[in-house]
């Protein structure tokens, strides 16, 4: 599907070739200070970028690693930095200086595949960081609860019976039922139509995404048009009777009748009431499914591969979890105590990682570093969360998968600092600074519990012998190969 397309683009893109270089040249100028990786201004090697970077980011890394350097993309330029020092000022940078909102507009096309209003009026980021992050104590046994009725509809095993199970699939399936849970809440959540709408959508703005990276701004909209739009009417054929019940039972509380209030995000998001048409908070919830099912999903597969690879890891994780859970059943509180949950899927995170650059920020204005060098208004600016991930300056050898690294890392008071969710300059799978993922705690404690109910639940391992996991890679969106198969058997008592 996308060789032939990517051709028709390629053309096209080569024949723009004259508007874009233009501005493309005279920012150079301006960049000359901060060396290039890659033939400057060369079409070809431009587009290469496009179709999967990481490649030449490393290559940057490995010669100018803690110095600014830049690479060319198809009508601009993206400047790389990494260590703590430029990430500091890269992160202290006001917003309307370098703006996140506007780097993933212009990376994610989020106006274009999420609609103007979710793209600039991103109010959804303030009921994440609280309601739903605050919430998580309370969350955890409905997650537990939506984990594991999901698993044993999926997974209905004979005893001693392997079965093979395509991880990414399953992956989707198990995370897009428990975020639909928390976010829309039972029946909804189960209904498979719904499921298996929100994932088309996912995938169909990613489609998009992917396409016009290759497109100059002006040609976008026509493109758009005839892709996601029909989506979001779609979604209020599901959404909009729920949506309407809330409101008649909010009018029946006010009359003074008793009635039962939903605790999930979509009322959250009608209680705001920053936006009261079903068309925008349908095309809202359509993108929250979208940020937190595709990432989650994604790593979770990575997860779950790394686990089938090394199931030597699997007793250890196993005692972990059966001790906590037998202490203080499946709450907040042991999902807190599990550490090696937590230290292994931090190392599948740094091992696979979703995303070959993070803190993506467009230059509004001029940004001078404070060794002189500037970047010009216009150009990006992210950090190459994978090249770091793999430095063997932060990690003992980088390339061993290692999953209890960070447990003995642990010192006394501060194994917070550990934790798959805390951030700094060498681990950035969830970016840094203000604009850092604010979904990373639900979605960690999402995949902790995924992953110690399946431990608890099932042995696992790969239907060959191990091999590196493939993954596919498109812009800077690093996902696992779809294929990947694992075989899954009921736990074993002995
Ligand atoms: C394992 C799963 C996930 C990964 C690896 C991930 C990763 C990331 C990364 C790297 C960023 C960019 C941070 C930066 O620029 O510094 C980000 C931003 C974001 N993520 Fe996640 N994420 C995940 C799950 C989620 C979930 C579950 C939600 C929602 C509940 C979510 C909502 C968001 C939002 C709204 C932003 C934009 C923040 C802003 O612009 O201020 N993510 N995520
Ligand atoms: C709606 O959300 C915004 C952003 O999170 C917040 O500032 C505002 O107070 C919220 N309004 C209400 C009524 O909750
Ligand atoms: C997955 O399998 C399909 C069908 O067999 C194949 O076309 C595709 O290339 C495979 N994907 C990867 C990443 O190997």
């Amino acid at each position: 599907m996308f060789s032939i397309s990517s051709q028709v683009l390629y053309l096209v893109s080569a024949s723009l070739a004259g508007f874009v270089t233009v501005p493309l040249f005279l920012r150079s100028r301006k960049l000359d200070a901060i060396p290039t990786v890659v033939s400057t201004n060369s079409w070809r090697s431009a587009i290469k970028n496009l179709m999967g970077a990481s490649g030449i980011i490393q290559e940057g890394y490995n010669k100018y690693k803690n110095a600014p350097f830049k690479i060319p993309m198809l009508y601009n330029w993206i400047v790389v930095v990494s260590g703590t020092k430029l990430l500091d000022e890269v992160r202290m940078a006001p917003d309307d200086q370098l703006s996140s909102v506007e780097g993933a507009n212009d990376f994610f096309k989020t106006a274009f595949t999420m609609g103007h209003r979710v793209a600039n009026e991103p109010y959804h980021l303030g009921i994440i960081k609280t309601q739903l992050t605050r919430k998580l104590p309370n969350l955890c046994p409905i997650i537990e609860d939506e984990v594991s009725a999901s698993l044993d509809d999926m997974f209905s095993l004979q005893n001693d019976e392997w079965k093979p199970v395509v991880a990414l699939q399953a992956s989707r399936d198990v995370v897009s039922r428990v975020f639909n849970r928390i976010f829309v809440g039972l029946p909804l959540c189960r209904n498979p139509d719904w499921l298996k709408f929100g994932n088309q959508h996912a995938i169909d703005s990613i489609v998009s995404m992917a396409k016009m990276d290759l497109f100059p701004r002006f040609m976008l909209v026509a493109i758009f048009l005839t892709s996601t739009r029909n989506h979001v009417e779609r979604g209020v054929e599901f959404l909009g009777p729920a949506i309407m019940e809330r409101r008649q039972s909010a009018d029946r509380a006010r009359g003074g009748e008793v009635v039962d209030v939903p605790d999930d995000f979509l009322q959250w998001l009608m209680e705001n009431g920053t936006e009261s048409a079903e068309r925008d908070i349908t095309q809202r919830m359509l993108n929250m499914i979208f940020v937190s099912v595709q990432g989650t999903a994604s790593s979770l597969t990575r997860v779950v591969y790394d686990l089938a690879a090394h199931p030597e890891y699997l007793v250890p994780l196993r005692e972990e979890v059966d001790a906590v859970v037998r202490q203080d059943g499946w709450t907040k509180v042991a999902i807190d105590k599990m550490y090696k949950i937590d230290s292994f899927l931090k190392e599948s995170y740094r091992f696979d990682g979703v995303s070959s650059l993070v803190m993506i920020r467009k230059v509004l204005k001029d940004f001078t570093f404070s060794d002189g060098r500037v970047v010009p208004r216009g150009c990006y600016i992210a950090a190459p969360s994978y090249a770091v991930h793999h430095d063997v300056e932060f990690y003992e050898k980088p390339d061993d998968f290692d999953p209890f690294r960070y447990i003995r890392l642990h010192r006394d008071g501060d194994d917070m600092k550990q934790q798959v969710v805390s951030l700094g300059s060498n681990f950035l799978a969830f970016g840094h600074g203000k604009h850092a993922c604010p979904g990373r705690f639900v979605a960690a404690t999402i995949q902790k519990i995924i992953l110690a109910r399946i431990v608890s639940s099932y042995d696992l391992k790969l239907d060959n012998a191990p091999a590196p996991s493939k993954s596919v890679e498109f812009g800077v969106f690093i996902g696992p190969d779809p294929n990947t198969t694992i075989l899954l058997k009921k736990r074993s008592f002995n």
